[in-house]
């Protein structure tokens, strides 16, 4: 295992209880601390030996990868999407589609990791609370792994494909009469009694394994560095993961600039587009947060303060976007690109649009937007937001009258 400590992000206190989320001195969030020392003397080719996905990047990872709790999870397509940067205006745009992992979102990445540090920790029970795709992937990794799971789900705010997944993998799926932000507060009660193991981005794990995305990234456009990546933020932990993986990057030379981490909001449930704006390093929380994009309906995001000083730290920019900005995103994906993304993953794309017709985003850029879950997910908005099928009699003429139209 690749040696590490867990530290605090605020105070820098070294945190040795392996059961806390935030520093026990001043309730800071936690970070982890890798010694890339050895990684040094490596090259992304000596890595290429093994297949692209979270463990070919095993050295930048705190967990024994001989004892990996793992289903095959990154390695996801980065598709070069030549229709979207021509009609965006861009010199060149790729879609990384995280919606191809084994449980279809970038959770994945996190949970093979967390999980695997809960049962280095020999937890018993797993536990978070989650809009939808993080208690689909913890209740997947916690049935490979053989451990009890408890999720706790915003009520009626979940999208039928990831109920369906929590249900089906057999986690204990409680459903919260409040929103996400209440629904976390009571996880985070439950693992403060030590009554299960808190596997929410709050974990400093779950972001360790979420830096992958930004390693395979690289990879995938062999180490032509972007300049600019685009991301959905909720709970605002997967864009401070990939800031991360670049500093990282960056220590072991590999990479010698960043690219400018972009963060992009639904318009209701915006706390860290509003912060941007402002120029403020802390956020104020969004009570009754709404957007159609349940998963980033998020009022009070955790690592909110992370996200902003990734997008401050590298040069970046953050902005909302409304529903329908959502919606005409998501469709344009799916019909220009064949790609189907769920209506949270669309809002990076929407934001690229948004952003280029702002006239922040330049016609010289080249963009990566990370497409987070697969559209399969919610499929009731994107039935609601399509034209019904077409009634058609059992007959050849009916079938021509209606393709002649
Ligand atoms: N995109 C999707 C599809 C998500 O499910 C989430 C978060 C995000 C983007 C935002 O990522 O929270 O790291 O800023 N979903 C969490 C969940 C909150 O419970 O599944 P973030």
């Amino acid at each position: 295992m690749v040696s590490h400590r867990v530290l605090c992000w605020d105070c820098g206190a070294v945190i040795e209880d392996p059961f806390v989320s935030v520093c026990p001195k001043c309730k800071g969030l936690l970070t982890v601390k890798m010694d890339l020392e050895k990684v040094k003397e490596k090259s992304p080719e000596d890595l290429r030996k093994t297949p692209i996905g979270v463990w070919r990047y095993s050295d930048f990872m705190p967990v024994d990868a001989s004892k990996k709790v793992s289903i095959q999870e990154g390695g996801t397509p980065l598709y070069d999407t030549k229709a979207l940067a021509e009609i965006v205006g861009v010199k060149g745009m790729h879609v990384k589609f995280e919606g191809l992992n084994p449980t279809g979102s970038f959770k994945d990445r996190g949970m093979t990791i967390g999980v695997t540090r809960a049962k280095e920790l020999g937890a018993e029970i797993v536990g978070c609370a989650s809009t939808g795709n993080t208690s689909a992937s913890l209740a997947a990794y916690a049935a490979k792994a053989g451990m009890k799971c408890a999720v706790f789900l915003p009520s009626g705010k979940v999208a039928a494909g990831k109920l369906a997944q929590a249900l089906f993998y057999g986690a204990k799926v409680l459903s919260i009469d409040g929103n996400f932000d209440d629904a976390l507060a009571l996880a985070r009660k439950m693992s403060e009694q030590k009554k299960l193991y808190l596997l929410n981005s709050i974990n400093p794990y779950r972001p360790e394994g979420q830096k992958s995305v930004l390693f395979e990234i690289m990879d995938q456009l062999n180490y032509n560095i972007p300049d600019r990546i685009v991301l959905p933020v909720g709970n605002a932990a997967n864009i401070w993961a990939v800031y991360k993986a670049l500093t990282e990057l960056e220590e072991v030379g590999w990479i010698d600039r960043m690219p400018m981490l972009t963060g992009i909001q639904a318009e209701g449930s915006a706390p860290v587009a509003r912060a941007f704006d402002e120029e403020k390093k802390d956020f104020i929380p969004v009570e009754n947060p709404e957007t159609i994009a349940t998963a980033i309906r998020i009022g009070n995001p955790v690592s909110g303060r992370k996200a902003l000083a990734a997008i401050y730290n590298t040069g970046g920019y953050s902005e909302t976007v409304s529903d329908e900005e959502i919606i005409a995103a998501q469709k344009l994906t799916a019909r220009k690109e064949g790609v189907f993304v769920e209506p949270a993953s669309a809002a990076s794309v929407a934001g690229i649009i948004k952003l280029r017709n702002m006239g922040i985003i330049d016609r010289d850029e080249t963009v990566v937007a990370i497409c987070t879950g697969n559209g399969l997910k919610d499929p009731e908005t994107a039935v609601k937001y399509s034209n019904p099928p077409i009634k058609c009699a059992n007959s050849v003429e009916a079938v021509n009258k209606i393709l002649s139209d």
